[in-house]
């Protein structure tokens, strides 16, 4: 009804063209059709929320009845067909359905979680990885993925810290920007790319405990200095859409946070895309004890600036009788649904519903061998090398292994396929991941290789083809079953690799926890190990830091490979072997105890930083207040070395410019990847300022011996901040910076912002 003949061209002309498009069929629009472009169902098949009380019968009807303008969860060509035809048939505009999902880390070939990604600090590759989702994601029917989530996460404890890129406002801004380019590419009305969503807006990470859909509690100096700043960055590279957040901010649901979803986001950037609620969460301020019942909550949400409901069925409940009593304005109902149409029309489905659901492409894309190959470099990019002693036999470090040595693959998650592709996994096939164990021997002689699992962590516990997203998991408390074998494997052996650390579904959302160990029966498992045989690597698998203390202390090689997606194993063995030389860098720190949570370097200094023999100092008594492995912090199979750190000048204007450069030699013996860092600290502000922060990083490849110069432009880009007078400006005054390898990095040369 609505062919739109014109190419894919993007020009103002045709801006204004779509615009006048969608004025026009606003016009035809009853006030309920508005309502259904308004809201957003749930599929049957999959659930990522709690169940609502709409049957599947139900929500067929309604789709007939253009009661509803999205669905979510509805995967698969077939399916979303099915769905858009029962639109195009039956309601009286045909305004097509759009399908969203959670593709986070891919869609059937699944890539490293986000944080485990963001390890690689490769822009590239994270972009690249989004964009290969797309493009399956796409071919399946899907226009549209809620991701990325740019929340920035400071707490280990949080479940859905393995959903970012981490504790810095910074990197998440350019990670999140990367992935948004990838799932969007130049064009989305191309059947490859896919609309990205920025979420959750806002302060979600912050959440009080790390206590999923906990309060925050920032003011809102705070909230723009470390929690805006991904969004905004999110909205400058035009994304697609936002996703609220469940969580209130100082008393206000993030859901009916007129502040920042109209002054900041609509108004004060100009963005002009689609506001989804997060599931249920409009219905769910009834619980917050902010709405009375689902009709206001309905009227809070839409005054607020949220344009589509997803889940909580209030804009269909009580808008209509809100604008009939005007209660709300036809004009919030309008803007909110121009801005669906024109996602509609961004994609191209005006043109045809259909375009992106491709049995064929299905077939021919999805889980392709190319793509099988990317997610391999992703894995093993994202890898990082925590600790490496040298062994006491041949003073050689213990990783990379050596040709014909003895090896034992032990542990619960060695031959796990599952883990690996993390919580997200979107529409992975259950345990399709390649094992550490197959990776292991994919690439040596299986005879030099004894598997020996020792005690199971995790009960497997659900019925066969139920979605672990909703349900508990079951943990081994005290069955020892596997130890003894083990030991014996390990005693006979030239070298151990012992896998440890969390089940897939030990972290995303919902998954808080207090205890962020390695859980008991692993730990004893490991202690006992390491008895036997000293030349132990650990190979951890998990989606959260973790309180490695013991481990540290104990274990001579320790390698982070969190939750690697469908090539987990290959890209372990590539590192372990030393085909691939390690290069990640952690996004976050990890602590020394939970006790430290939330822990992240960029904090302030606090009037008592320093010890001066009293315990009246800000830090712990029975701990250093330092991450046990800290914010940029990674090892190599080689070493680098930081020369000559200079200023192109000592004093700049706020408008100006200056250059800081540093030499970074490779001195050891392998050709080696390093991810340098630029940190700067505002030594006086209006607002206190923290203690250093992230301003830049290169990822620079270095043969052995090569020096390479590496330098950063300083300009006013870095040294803003949201100050006392609430803007963004640079304020003149000092300034130190260090360039290093991670953020411990001496902040050795001193600058001036003259007035
Ligand atoms: C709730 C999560 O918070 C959000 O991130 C996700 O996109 C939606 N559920 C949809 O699954």
């Amino acid at each position: 009804m609505f062919g739109y003949t014109s190419s894919a061209q993007v020009s103002s002309d045709h801006n204004s063209r779509s615009e006048k498009k969608i004025d026009s069929i606003l016009k035809l629009m009853t006030l309920e059709e508005k309502i259904g472009q308004m809201t957003m169902y749930n599929g049957s098949w999959d659930l990522t929320g709690p169940p609502g009380t709409v049957s599947a019968k139900d929500k067929f009807e309604k789709l007939k009845n253009g009661k509803i303008g999205a669905m979510l969860n509805v995967t698969s060509a077939e399916a979303t067909r099915e769905a858009q035809k029962a639109v195009m048939k039956h309601t009286r505009l045909k305004i097509p359905l759009v399908f969203g999902y959670d593709v986070i880390h891919g869609y059937k070939t699944i890539f490293p979680i986000p944080l485990g990604e963001s390890a690689s600090w490769d822009l590239e590759l994270m972009e690249k990885t989004a964009s290969i989702a797309a493009k399956e994601a796409s071919a399946a029917g899907i226009h549209w993925t809620f991701a990325p989530m740019v929340d920035v996460s400071r707490d280990a404890r949080w479940g859905r810290v393995m959903e970012g890129a981490g504790e810095d406002p910074y990197f998440n801004s350019v990670v999140g920007v990367a992935r948004i380019k990838g799932f969007q590419g130049d064009d989305l009305s191309s059947a490859h790319t896919i609309a990205a969503c920025a979420k959750h807006f806002a302060g979600y990470g912050f959440a009080e405990a790390g206590k999923d859909y906990n309060s925050v509690d920032v003011g809102v100096y705070e909230l723009h200095n470390s929690i805006l700043p991904p969004f905004k960055a999110a909205a400058e590279a035009n994304v697609a859409t936002f996703m609220n957040a469940f969580n209130e901010i100082d008393g206000i649901p993030a859901t009916a946070h007129k502040y920042l979803q109209r002054e900041v986001l609509k108004d004060g950037w100009n963005w002009e895309g689609v506001m989804v609620s997060d599931w249920g969460s409009i219905g769910e301020m009834i619980a917050h004890g902010y709405a009375r019942d689902k009709t206001h909550a309905g009227e809070l949400a839409i005054k607020a600036g949220s344009d589509m409901d997803m889940e909580s069925s209030a804009y269909e409940i009580g808008l209509k009788s809100l604008i009939e009593e005007n209660k709300v304005s036809m004009a919030l109902v309008d803007d909110a649904v121009k801005r669906v149409l024109r996602l509609k029309m961004k994609l191209g489905l005006f043109e045809d519903p259909y375009k992106y659901a491709n049995p064929d492409r299905e077939k021919a894309e999805i889980y392709s061998e190319s793509h099988q190959e990317i997610a391999r470099d992703a894995a093993r990019k994202s890898i990082v090398l925590l600790k490496n002693d040298t062994l006491q036999t041949d003073k050689s470090p213990l990783l990379p292994l050596k040709p014909d040595q003895k090896i034992a693959v032990l542990g619960d998650l060695a031959d796990d396929k599952d883990t690996p592709l993390g919580n997200w996994r979107a529409r992975a096939e259950r345990k399709s991941a390649i094992s550490l164990l197959e990776g292991i021997k994919n690439a040596v002689d299986p005879e030099n290789i004894t598997f020996a699992r020792g005690p199971q962590f995790v009960i497997d516990n659900l019925e066969e083809g139920k979605r672990q997203f909703l349900w508990p998991l079951k943990f081994n408390k005290n069955d020892t079953t596997g130890t003894a074998e083990a030991l014996e494997v390990a005693k006979n052996s030239d070298v151990v690799i012992i896998t440890m650390g969390e089940n897939a579904y030990q972290t995303g959302e919902g998954r808080s926890q207090v205890d962020i160990q390695i859980n008991k029966v692993q730990k004893e498992f490991l202690k006992k190990i390491r008895k036997v045989n000293p030349n132990t690597v650990l190979v951890l698998m998990n989606g959260r830091p973790l309180n490695l203390s013991w481990e540290s202390e104990n274990i001579p090689a320790i390698l982070e490979t969190w939750h690697l997606g469908s090539q987990a194993g290959n890209a372990i063995a590539d590192v372990l072997l030393g085909k691939y030389n390690p290069s990640g860098k952690l996004p976050v720190s990890f602590p020394r105890s939970v006790g430290q949570e939330p822990l992240f370097y960029n904090q302030k200094n606090t009037g008592r930083p320093y010890s001066r023999n009293t315990v009246t100092f800000s830090g712990y008594t029975d701990s250093e207040k330092s991450a046990l492995y800290p914010f940029g912090f990674g090892l190599s199979y080689t070493s680098f070395k930081y020369d000559n750190l200079k200023l192109s000048d000592t004093t700049m204007t706020k408008n100006g410019k200056i250059v800081a450069s540093v030499e970074v030699t490779n001195t050891g013996k392998k050709d080696g990847e390093e991810v340098v860092q630029l940190y700067i600290r505002d030594l006086i502000g209006s607002l206190t300022r923290p203690v250093r922060e992230l301003k830049g990083f290169k990822k620079i490849l270095l043969k052995t011996g090569e020096t390479k110069t590496v330098s950063f432009e300083i300009t006013k880009n870095q040294l803003e901040f949201y100050t006392a007078n609430k803007i963004w400006d640079v304020e003149p005054g000092n300034f130190r910076i260090g360039i290093g390898n991670d953020s411990r990095t001496k902040l050795g040369a001193k600058f001036q912002v003259l007035e």
